[in-house]
């Protein structure tokens, strides 16, 4: 089976192909020019979707040596997403798929991160924790099996990637910040500075504004309200501040290790490309004994490796879509599955 996958959600085009199992291509073309808004910019992100996605799609069937009448599936992000974004990769495939009479699967993004580790030769087993930390989403899952995923927490603010993207836009950073920050924080002391890590009814369940506002309120005292921060004192702040995101994030995990039975921790989404996080929970992994899955750097962020292989299994669960299907923006409740 040949399996296409297309991913618009955001800033990166991506198209994916899968074949008989093994992943042909993987191209990525990302929309770097948001950095002079200091965020995505919805209307641009769309339009320069429209303008890669059919040489981003010769180039990738070229890549696996395919035609596009040997693909037998096409897959396309549905949503969660920037609507018009969405819209575009959504409707190509629903096209593509219509014109050539092939099968047709909508995938939610964030199963495609979660199921993100089985593009990697160590595969996750049944049942097991993931954390997904991406720019829009912080959520802790119980991934049963395939079609079952028990959602044990979310956060009740910001997202994490949200968090270091509004923290690093304070201090001057930039957009995207989560890379930038890692990379300051590499020369800081972690412990220079305490930031608070919130606690919640739902203990499985993330806050990230307060850390933000702990951050503001830091920087007010010390710098004045213009933040007229030398750059000297960045690597510290960072620093800190990443512990702190770090420290919520694998508390949760520890926590939930200890009621749900796993042998194995996921850990999905563009902050998982966090070198520091990503060291932290592999120590954690190494305490409690579990097996630690994150996905290489080109599967954490937002790629059409993960939206091909989520749609290759919903396919051979017999679930397919008809062309009803719409693009949704956000999370629909505690719906994962697009298929129930
Ligand atoms: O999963 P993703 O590519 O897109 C969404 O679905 O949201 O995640 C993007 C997020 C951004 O907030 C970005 O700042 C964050 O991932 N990110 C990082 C790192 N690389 C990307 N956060 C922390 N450290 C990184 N190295
Ligand atoms: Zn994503």
């Amino acid at each position: 089976m040949n399996v296409l996958g297309i991913e618009t959600s955001c800033d990166e085009t991506s198209v994916g192909i899968i074949a008989d199992g093994k992943l042909k291509a993987n191209l990525i073309a990302s929309q770097d020019f948001h950095t002079k808004y200091g965020g995505v910019v919805p209307e641009l992100s769309s339009r320069a979707h429209l303008q890669i996605i059919t040489p981003l799609l010769k180039d990738a069937l070229k890549r696996a040596e395919l035609d596009i009448n040997d693909i037998d599936v096409i897959c396309a992000t549905a949503g969660p997403g920037l609507i018009g974004a969405l819209l575009v990769g959504l409707t190509f495939a629903k096209g593509l798929a219509y014109s050539l009479d092939k099968s047709f699967v909508a995938v939610n993004h964030i199963e495609g991160h979660i199921f993100s580790g089985f593009l990697m030769e160590e595969k996750p087993e049944f049942p097991y924790l993931c954390l997904v930390v991406s720019g829009g989403h912080t959520l802790l899952l119980l991934v049963e099996d395939e079609l079952k995923i028990r959602k044990l927490g979310t956060t009740v603010d910001d997202a994490a990637g949200e968090a270091f993207d509004k923290v690093a836009k304070m201090i001057g950073l930039g957009y995207p910040g989560g890379p930038k920050i890692q990379q300051y924080a590499e020369k800081g002391d972690e412990n220079a500075i305490k930031f608070p890590v919130s606690r919640l009814e739902n203990p499985y369940d993330f806050s990230f504004s307060g850390l933000k506002t702990a951050v503001l309120r830091h920087l007010q005292k010390e710098y004045g309200i213009e933040l007229n921060i030398p750059d000297s004192e960045l690597p510290d702040l960072t620093a800190s501040f990443q512990k702190a995101v770090s420290k919520s994030l694998l508390n949760k995990i520890e926590l939930a290790c200890k009621e749900y039975n796993v042998s194995c921790i996921s850990m999905v989404g563009g902050v998982a490309a966090n070198e520091y996080i990503k060291n932290r929970l592999l120590a954690l992994g190494n305490k409690l004994k579990k097996k630690v899955i994150i996905p290489k750097l080109e599967f954490c962020g937002d790629n059409a490796a993960m939206i091909a292989y989520r749609g290759s299994i919903l396919c051979k669960n017999n679930i397919l879509h008809d062309y009803n299907v719409s693009a949704f923006p956000s999370l629909r409740g505690d719906e994962f599955i697009l298929s129930e």
